[in-house]
């Protein structure tokens, strides 16, 4: 099952999307190792908590069940690690599932990957695949992303994938990040835009 095929080949349950150079699959209690390296990059934490690492014991005891939770919560919606499929190595993730307090067709698209598989359109594709399917095969209505005002790389994929910025707004961290005092941003797109844009 590792490679998330069944033993007659065909995709598994496992496996949430295919792209020509990535496989976006369920996350495992085998990712706990693979969690803790990619929060474990400063650089790649630097817009998340100013580049604190996220400790073991967080991954193992709240982070890894609440991505679990995902997919028993709701079909179609959750964190999805993000396979290179030259080398079978993990990248990181990508989420797609409803804010809290959100409608369940509103999904809230995320991403985090570790900074060797960087600049190569990695997340833009893991996202256009995961936007693909929510759209349509899960009923989604709207998809929405947020991140920092001056998290340039995380907007640009958000416009590569289609999504258009709908407002900036202020709101507490608990991290002092420089550049927090711009605020963050938020980016949608619509099924129907969707559907125009891809045909
Ligand atoms: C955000 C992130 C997922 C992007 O991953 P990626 O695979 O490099 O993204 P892509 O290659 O698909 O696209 C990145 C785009 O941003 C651009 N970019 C990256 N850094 C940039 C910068 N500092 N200034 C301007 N543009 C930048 C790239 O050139 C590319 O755009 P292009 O294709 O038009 O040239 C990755 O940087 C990451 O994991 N960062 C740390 C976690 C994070 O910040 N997550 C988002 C929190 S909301």
């Amino acid at each position: 099952m590792q490679n998330g095929n069944d033993e007659e080949g065909a995709p598994s349950a496992a496996v949430f999307a295919e792209t020509k150079r990535l496989t976006l699959r369920r996350i495992t209690t085998d990712d706990v190792d693979n969690l803790v390296e990619l929060d474990a990059d400063p650089d790649v934490m630097f817009w998340i908590t100013g580049g604190r690492p996220t400790p073991r014991e967080e991954v193992v005891d709240d982070i890894l069940p609440a991505f679990l939770d995902y997919y028993r919560r709701y079909p179609g919606y959750g964190f999805w690690a993000v396979i290179e499929k030259s080398t079978g190595g993990f990248l990181g993730w990508v989420h797609f599932r409803p804010a809290e307090g959100d409608p369940a067709d509103d999904a809230e698209l995320g991403y985090r990957l570790k900074k060797s598989a960087w600049g190569k359109g990695y997340a833009t594709e893991a996202s256009r695949a995961v936007l693909d399917r929510g759209f349509a095969d899960f009923g989604v209505r709207r998809v929405h992303a947020e991140t920092m005002v001056v998290n340039t790389a995380s907007r640009r994929v958000m416009e590569k994938c289609g999504l258009s910025l709908v407002r900036i707004f202020h709101q507490d961290w608990p991290d002092h990040i420089p550049g927090d005092e711009h605020g963050d941003v938020e980016y949608a797109i619509t099924r129907e835009e969707w559907d125009a844009a891809t045909g």
